[in-house]
């Protein structure tokens, strides 16, 4: 007989609301992880800590730069790195806390220990020092994550050349930070060591940067992430990185080959992120992965061995912390035959720069790409009085609608609070709003909101009232 009706490997956003659903459902539920805190990459070293260094670093650049405008004076402003550092420690704490809690609240079962499959129905769980114990489920959800992608030719030290990981737990702020990788986590972490004073330089292989947001997104980003000091370099591919006492040398070279050398005191690899399989066993349960390393699963996020779910960074798709808690819950209502669904065209993705940037749907050059006949919406910030009441006059919000039958198909923002803006577009679309419908509900004036309707104007007619 079983242990346990499910069983969820890996505590991360997926794991942890895969596991509180099932014990939802009703499901006999036992969570493991190999780590001792739970909460995964998103907790631990992902989401959490780099928004919390995001907000801190925030803090010091809008009281540096941007409280004078306002009459407050910051005569003597300094930094304290380490409390900055503590203190992005605690929020962690606090949300570790947090998710113990919940299993404890739900009755589910934390086994500490790392989990590699026996066979379908049996993992062991290495709990401590060459002891093992055996647990035996009904099903299984594999939420084991990602790990960050190497490039072969550069060695982590972990020291000078290190990972976001280590990015997040530094002892001082960096001289001259090299970022290789112009993503996400390239202009995350690399406006929060700018904003301490760093010299920040991104090394991007492409010609711009957050290459999977709407193209007038990446270019408004790079603009302000130049203006506010960091440098960039586009269109290079990073070739090596050695250290050399306190100095790293990273070389790069451009599409003519050219090749240039770029010192600096830390040097941030952040090229991707990859399937976390290692050690799981599956083999023994006879799992089958694609060819980029990922658990392969079908519409139900089943893998190829029935009962065995998989689901978040270790499956395809955008790695982001509510597109794996979605599956969470789509998989435990599954198991439960109730026939959930997921929009993936409308799970939003979020840079947390200053402004932040935010996208969700189709972007403009998808859409040109597949032929679909659309109008496009866009309003800047600048023209709103609640922008120039904060001084936050950077960014647009772009609304991209059907041509005949004004349906938005995709909401593109940049500018202050774009990440919790974004959400009236996720609704819009869910709902399949036209433009025009959602031009016609009123709007707190004065509110960022303001612009949302603004686009919408006009992308169905073209009659903006402000502007
Ligand atoms: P993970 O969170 O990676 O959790 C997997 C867990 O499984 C880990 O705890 C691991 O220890 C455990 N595990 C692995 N193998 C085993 C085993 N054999 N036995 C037991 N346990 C095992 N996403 C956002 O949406 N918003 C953000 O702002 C954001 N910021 C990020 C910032 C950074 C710096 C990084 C690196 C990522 C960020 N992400 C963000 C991405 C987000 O963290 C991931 O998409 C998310 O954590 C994936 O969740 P998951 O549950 O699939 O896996
Ligand atoms: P990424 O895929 O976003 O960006 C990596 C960049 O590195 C790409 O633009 C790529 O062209 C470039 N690159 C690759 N090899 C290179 C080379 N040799 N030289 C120069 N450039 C090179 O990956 P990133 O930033 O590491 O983030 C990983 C994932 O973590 C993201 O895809 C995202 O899903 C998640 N994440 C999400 C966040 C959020 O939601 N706010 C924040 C941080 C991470």
């Amino acid at each position: 007989m079983s242990n346990y009706n499910v069983v969820v490997i890996g505590s991360g956003p997926g794991g942890y609301i895969a596991a509180i659903r099932c014990a939802q459902l009703g499901f006999k539920t036992a969570i493991v992880e190999k780590y001792d805190v739970l909460g995964g990459t998103c907790t631990n070293v992902g989401c959490i800590p780099s928004k919390a260094l995001l907000d801190s670093s925030e803090h010091y650049h809008n009281a540096e730069k941007a409280f004078a405008e306002h009459g407050i004076n910051t005569t003597g402003l300094s930094i304290d790195f380490k409390k900055m550092i503590d203190r992005r420690g605690n929020v962690v704490k606090q949300n570790n806390e947090g998710i113990a809690y919940l299993m404890k609240k739900n009755k589910i079962d934390v086994i500490t220990g790392t989990a590699s499959f026996v066979t379908k129905n049996k993992i062991s769980v290495a709990v401590g020092k060459g002891e093992k114990t055996e647990i035996e489920s009904d099903k299984f959800i594999i939420a084991t994550g990602s790990k960050p992608t190497k490039l072969p030719f550069i060695e982590i030290d972990k020291k000078r050349i290190i990972t976001s990981t280590e990015a997040l737990v530094l002892n001082e702020v960096p001289k001259h930070l090299i970022i290789i990788g112009g993503g996400v986590i390239g202009v995350e972490l690399g406006s929060v060591y700018q904003r301490l004073g760093a010299k920040v330089t991104v090394i991007e292989f492409l010609d711009k940067i957050v290459a999977t947001m709407d193209e007038d997104i990446s270019r408004e980003m790079l603009r302000f992430l130049r203006k506010d000091g960091m440098e960039f370099l586009l269109s290079h591919k990073v070739t090596g990185a050695v250290v050399n006492g306190n100095e790293v040398t990273v070389s790069a070279e451009n599409k003519n080959g050219e090749k240039i050398e770029i010192k600096g005191d830390y040097c941030l690899v952040a090229v991707g992120r990859a399937p976390y399989t290692t050690g799981l066993g599956l083999e023994n349960a006879g799992v089958k992965l694609d060819e980029k390393g990922r658990i392969e699963v079908d519409g139900n996020l089943q893998t190829n061995v029935p009962g065995i779910y998989a689901i978040g960074d270790v499956i395809k798709g955008a790695m982001l912390a509510h597109k794996a808690e979605e599956e969470g819950a789509f998989v435990a209502e599954t198991m439960a035959g109730q026939k959930p669904h997921i929009h993936y065209n409308m799970i939003p993705g979020v840079a947390y720069t200053w402004p932040e940037a935010a996208s969700v749907g189709a972007n403009e050059q998808d859409l040109k790409k597949n032929g679909v006949a659309y109008k496009s919406g866009k309003f800047p910030f600048r023209a709103l009085g609640r922008a120039r009441a904060s001084g936050d006059l950077d960014g647009f919000v772009k609304v991209l609608a059907a041509k005949d039958t004004d349906e938005i198909l995709g909401v593109h923002i940049v500018g202050a609070r774009a990440a919790d803006l974004i959400i009236e577009g996720v609704v819009a679309m869910e709902y399949r709003a036209s433009a025009e419908d959602i031009s016609r509900m009123s709007h707190p004036h004065p509110t960022y909101t303001e612009a949302f309707k603004e686009a919408c104007l006009i992308a169905t007619d073209n009659r903006a009232l402000n502007m």
